[in-house]
């Protein structure tokens, strides 16, 4: 956890969040449920920016990528295989005086819920023996409760993906290396969840799985590195605020030879926000063994069958929103401004008449109207026209446009640039070209 500075600064946004509509607390007219976030009018655009420009770099600018959505609920023994039944777990210590709980794994930095204070020596001595957890939500497939009906909502998407390794790469007459996306909700019953989205219970990925030659598995591995870095550039991320953090021996998952995070820097210190790691031929060999289906691949042209390796790229969609807005937040004197890139800002660009008459609103519909359909756009024609282009800016919308009494003599409109305040005249029937060109150059 940071200073009070930067505790100000998440609670700051939170509350902006929350105001203009991003994102709200679950079921809060009933005090609301720990740690599960509902996405509101403006949230919900950026969640689903983020994923459009996610797919669209992994599966519609590349061939060799399909796209998959499988379900939730899988059957049980996928998570035998997948070794989550086994090691799929948090060890955890309890406070017999005040009742936290902690990850024994993390007590170095950990603040009591209680008193939001680091936690002491005295604390520690009250702790319980440490137990292990398993993080997976459980439920039950049909009427009776029990353990022979038991199902788990999936920890990660992956799983859906490996076993329909065959089902795609036939039907997709796919040949090694390949890949399949998806993005999908898991969930995950988190010890100590916690930082407002950074980490839930219910979350959704976007996860690609790309099947390689066991001995290209390290080539593969620097390409996707690569490229996963390179993909921030789109959302507009500051490039200081990133870096990758690879994994010690000691830090690798079950499945994994090699592992690197991309890390972003929040007010609240250096975290993963993605993981690529090398997954082997783990998770097909261990389908395999438990399914007792072959899993292996046969090239034609080498004559050979053997066991693609995987490399795993792994985002989390709230935990991208969420760095998203940390990094475009900012107060200047005069208002507060989301600097969000205009293709992952919610909405693209709000129309207003400057005043309401002499034919100005009746203009200024008309280009609402024209633009509707390509944009999430708002047209708004009350208050002060300081006082709406701060509304816009406090929203993180890119482009503000003005009829005024010049567009009634000349046709032109004022454009209003949301990060520099500039602001220019363009004509009317510019405006398209304009957004088109503003929107979609990244
Ligand atoms: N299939 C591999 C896998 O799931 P992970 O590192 O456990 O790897 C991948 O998770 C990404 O999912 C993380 O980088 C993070 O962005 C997101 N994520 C994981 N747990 C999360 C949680 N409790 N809340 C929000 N996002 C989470």
């Amino acid at each position: 956890m940071g200073n009070s500075k930067t505790i100000s600064v998440m609670d700051k946004l939170v509350s902006l969040t929350k105001r203009r509509g991003f994102i709200f607390q679950s079921s809060e007219i009933y005090g609301g449920i720990n740690s599960c976030y509902d996405y509101g009018p403006l949230g919900i655009e950026i969640k689903k920016n983020i994923k459009d420009l996610w797919w669209k770099a992994m599966v519609y600018e590349r061939d060799d990528i399909e796209g998959i959505d499988a379900s939730i609920l899988m059957h049980p023994r996928v998570w035998e295989a997948s070794g989550h039944v086994e090691g799929f777990t948090d060890p955890l210590v309890d406070c017999k005086k005040c009742k936290a709980r902690f990850r024994a794994d993390q007590l170095d930095e950990a603040i009591c819920p209680n008193t939001k204070k680091p936690i002491t020596d005295e604390c520690k001595s009250n702790f319980t023996d440490q137990r292990s957890f398993n993080l997976m939500f459980k439920t039950f497939m049909g009427p009776l409760e029990d353990a022979a009906n038991q199902v788990f909502l999936r920890p990660e998407t992956a799983q859906g993906i490996y076993v329909n390794f065959h089902n795609v790469r036939e039907s997709a007459r796919k040949k090694i290396p390949f890949g399949i996306a998806q993005i999908g909700k898991a969930f995950r019953n988190e010890v100590t969840p916690g930082n407002f989205i950074f980490r839930t219970r219910e979350f959704e990925q976007m996860e690609m799985q790309y099947f390689v030659k066991p001995d290209e598995d390290e080539k593969w591995f620097e390409y996707w590195k690569d490229k996963r870095m390179n993909w921030y550039r789109r959302l507009g991320i500051r490039e200081g605020k990133l870096r990758f953090n690879e994994h010690t021996d000691n830090e690798l998952a079950h499945y994994a030879k090699t592992a690197f995070d991309i890390e972003y820097e929040f007010p609240f210190g250096w975290h993963e926000i993605e993981g690529i790691h090398n997954r082997t031929d783990f998770d097909l060999n261990r389908h395999m063994e438990y399914s007792g289906k072959d899993m292996r691949f046969f090239d034609d042209q080498a004559n050979e069958r053997y066991i693609p390796y995987i490399i795993e790229t792994s985002i989390g969609c709230d935990r991208t929103l969420l760095t998203t807005l940390v990094d475009a937040y900012e107060e200047e004197e005069e208002r507060v401004v989301l600097r969000l890139a205009p293709a992952v800002a919610p909405i693209k660009v709000a129309i207003f008449p400057l005043v309401k008459k002499d034919g100005m609103p009746e203009i200024a519909e008309k280009i609402t109207n024209d633009l509707r359909g390509e944009y999430r756009i708002f047209y708004d024609d009350s208050g002060s026209i300081g006082r709406r282009y701060r509304r816009m800016d406090e929203a993180g919308t890119p482009f503000c446009i003005t009829v005024d009494s010049e567009t009634l003599s000349d046709g032109t409109v004022t454009i209003r640039y949301r990060d520099s305040m500039k602001q220019e005249r363009i004509e009317q029937n510019n405006i398209k070209k304009f957004l088109h060109k503003e929107i979609l150059s990244i």
